[in-house]
Order: C-alpha cells, then sequence, then structure tokens
C-alpha cells in the first residue's frame, strides 16, 4: 500500500499525518516514509530514530526501497504542488490523503485541489487541527465536505499539545491524541484499505 499526503496550503498537518499513518502502517508491515518535502520537516521528527519505521528523503528512497522489503509506504509532500506534480502523486499512489483544517479557506483550498487530480484517483479528506469540544468547526468541515460530495474521514483530528511534544521528542503521537488515529484507521479497513 501506497499511500501520499497532499495538499496546497503549509501547516494543514500533512508532514504529522504522515507520521501517524506510518505509525498505523507499521504494525501491519515494513514501512517506508518518503519525505519529498524540501524542508524535511518529517526527516526531522524521525531523526532520533524512536519512530517504528523508517523514513528517508525522496533521493534515499530508491536505494531503499531496491533493499529494504517495504510493504507499505508512505509519502510526504511539499504544499503547492503544481498542477502537473497533483497528477503524479495522485498516479504514484493507491490512496492519497488530503488534510484540511477546518476553516473556510482552507476548505476552499481543498475543494480546488481535489477538481486537479486525475479521473479515478482514489482518495479521502480528513479535516485536522480541530477545535477541541465544544467548539463543532470539526464536524461542519466534515458536513461541508460531504455536501461538496467528497469523501471525508468521520473523524476529525483533534487539536493537541501532544502532537508538539511527540514531534520534540521524535516518537510517536500518545494518548487522547493516538486515539483519533485508532478511529482513522478503523475507517482505513472498513473501507478494505490498509
Ligand atoms: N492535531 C494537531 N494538534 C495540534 N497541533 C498540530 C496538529 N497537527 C499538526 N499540528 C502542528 O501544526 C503545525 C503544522 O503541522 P505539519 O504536520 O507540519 O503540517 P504541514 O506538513 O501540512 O505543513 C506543526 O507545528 C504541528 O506540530
Ligand atoms: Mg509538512
Amino acid at each position: 500500500m501506497i499511500i501520499s499526503l497532499i495538499g496546497w496550503k503549509g501547516g494543514i498537518s500533512k508532514t504529522t499525518s504522515a507520521i501517524c499513518l506510518a505509525t498505523l502502517l507499521a504494525r501491519q508491515g515494513k514501512t517506508l516514509l518518503i519525505d519529498s518535502d524540501p524542508n524535511r520537516s518529517a526527516s526531522l521528527w524521525a531523526r532520533k530514530g524512536k519512530l517504528p519505521f523508517t523514513t528517508c528523503t525522496d533521493n534515499e528512497a530508491a536505494r531503499e526501497l531496491m533493499s529494504g522489503g517495504y510493504q507499505h509506504t508512505v509519502i510526504d509532500t511539499p504544499a503547492r504542488p503544481g498542477p502537473d506534480d497533483v497528477v503524479a502523486i495522485a498516479r504514484g499512489a493507491d490512496l492519497l490523503i488530503l488534510p484540511t483544517t477546518p476553516d473556510p479557506l482552507a476548505l476552499s483550498a481543498l475543494v480546488q485541489l481535489t477538481q486537479e487530480l486525475p479521473e479515478g484517483a482514489n482518495y479521502r479528506c480528513l479535516v485536522t487541527i480541530s477545535p477541541p469540544s465544544p467548539q463543532t468547526d470539526g464536524a461542519e468541515a466534515i458536513q461541508a465536505l460531504k455536501r461538496h460530495g467528497l469523501p471525508v474521514f468521520e473523524r476529525a483530528i483533534r487539536r493537541r499539545k501532544e502532537y508538539i511534544h511527540a514531534a520534540n521528542e521524535g516518537r510517536t503521537v500518545r494518548g487522547i491524541a493516538w486515539h483519533d488515529w485508532e478511529a482513522v484507521w478503523r475507517e482505513l479497513n472498513d473501507g478494505k484499505v490498509g
């Protein structure tokens, strides 16, 4: 399974989602996270070697894939991909995850991006950095995406300080924050993906 994270905006949790999805896939089989963003955020998170999967840059990916015997690959991509990049990223993945924060500008960028995807692309939107209850931004964003007819995870990823700690310590996400990812994993498996 090859999952790519893609989005026009920065700061929508692409890299964080790549780390969490690779963590989930690594429970099933040997997993490689390819960091193809020149900002190298995923590589920075992984540098302490505490994650349950291997991380490499796009430059190193060919060698790693030739020798590694990987079952799953997750690809973290840079913000603002051009139209050709969008098509290439879509062609190169079995599943695209399109993260978005629940604000109107991010949602509208997401809708535009879906219009650039090639026919038949397998993708699902994921609402991230959702403000805590009783705020309803996350649920409203999910409903808005559904009204647009877009496939979207029922679970929004909540905003938690834990992500900052996990990134600083170079480890996987724990606690309540991780519950959201377990829910995403169940949705993926219900859809016979992963
Ligand atoms: N669910 C979340 N809760 C709190 N902070 C988050 C969450 N997801 C991401 N962040 C933070 O938001 C910032 C942007 O996330 P990042 O994954 O780097 O986004 P992108 O790769 O889309 O630019 C980072 O500082 C990250 O720690
Ligand atoms: Mg990033």
